[in-house]
């Protein structure tokens, strides 16, 4: 679905990513570890169209999408859920919703904002109040959500267990489980490598812009000298 091969951006004089090659197949999850400052951000936010590589192609679904817009990214079926989610704090949770269902047919949107009531009590039950008032993990949902309103065929994720109590933390894995069970293509960078690992399909592990291992969570976890060096603890 996803083919990532030699994948480079820089910030100004400072490649934050270099030559990057990576691929997420139909169904699967793919989790994207690594230390602070690696170039994970950096990395989504390039499949994503945010960031504009300087070398390297992306192809989704057999498609050279490489450096198109944000919109049209989210048009062809790749959504991002950002760091920090990036909700709109003076929008209601609904408003947040519709603003994520802005690419997809009109008729559509109704009936995804009732899938993501059912999916989201949480966020049902705040359906009219700012997102400004959500709690961190409350906020986190509806991130999610948001990017589900898409209709992405690959979600992406950018730390979504970042600053959340540990029971949020919870929740947000139980619903990534979830949405791994239900099929959905996902690539996910998380600081909780470990939990990663039992979650993904296969993970790469990311050091100082580059992709340094790649593997199961089995074989990843087995590399005693990678996963004290790269991962900590
Ligand atoms: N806008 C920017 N301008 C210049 N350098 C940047 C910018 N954003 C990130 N960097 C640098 O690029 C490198 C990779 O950053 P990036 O945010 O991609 O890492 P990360 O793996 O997501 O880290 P974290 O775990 O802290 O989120 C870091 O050295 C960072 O300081
Ligand atoms: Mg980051």
């Amino acid at each position: 679905m996803l083919e990532v091969s030699g994948l480079t951006t820089r910030y100004g004089e400072i490649s934050a990513l270099r030559d990057a090659s990576l691929h997420v197949g139909s169904g699967e999850v793919v989790g994207l570890i690594g230390p602070n400052g690696a170039g994970k951000t950096t990395l989504l936010n390039s499949l994503a169209g945010l960031l504009e590589p300087s070398e390297g192609t992306v192809t989704f679904d057999g498609e050279d999408v490489t450096g198109s817009s944000p919109e049209r990214l989210l048009r062809m079926g790749l959504a991002l859920v950002p760091e920090h989610r990036r909700i709109f704090a003076d929008l209601s949770v609904e408003e947040n919703l519709k603003i994520g269902g802005i690419t997809v047919p009109a008729a559509r949107r109704q009936p995804l904002l009732d899938e993501m009531a059912e999916q989201f009590p949480v966020l049902r039950d705040k359906w009219t109040t700012s997102a400004g008032y959500l709690s961190g993990g409350e906020a986190q949902q509806l991130a999610i959500a948001r990017a589900l309103m898409s209709e992405p065929r690959l979600l992406m994720m950018d730390e979504p267990s970042l600053g959340l109590a540990p029971v949020m933390v919870d929740v947000v894995f139980e619903l990534i489980a979830s949405l791994r069970d239900r099929g959905r293509t996902m690539l996910v960078v998380e600081q909780n490598a470990t939990r990663m690992l039992d979650m993904a399909d296969r993970a790469y592990v990311v050091r100082s812009g580059a992709i340094v291992a790649e593997g199961t969570g089995a074989e990843l976890r087995d590399d005693e000298r990678l996963f004290d060096t790269f991962l900590g603890n």
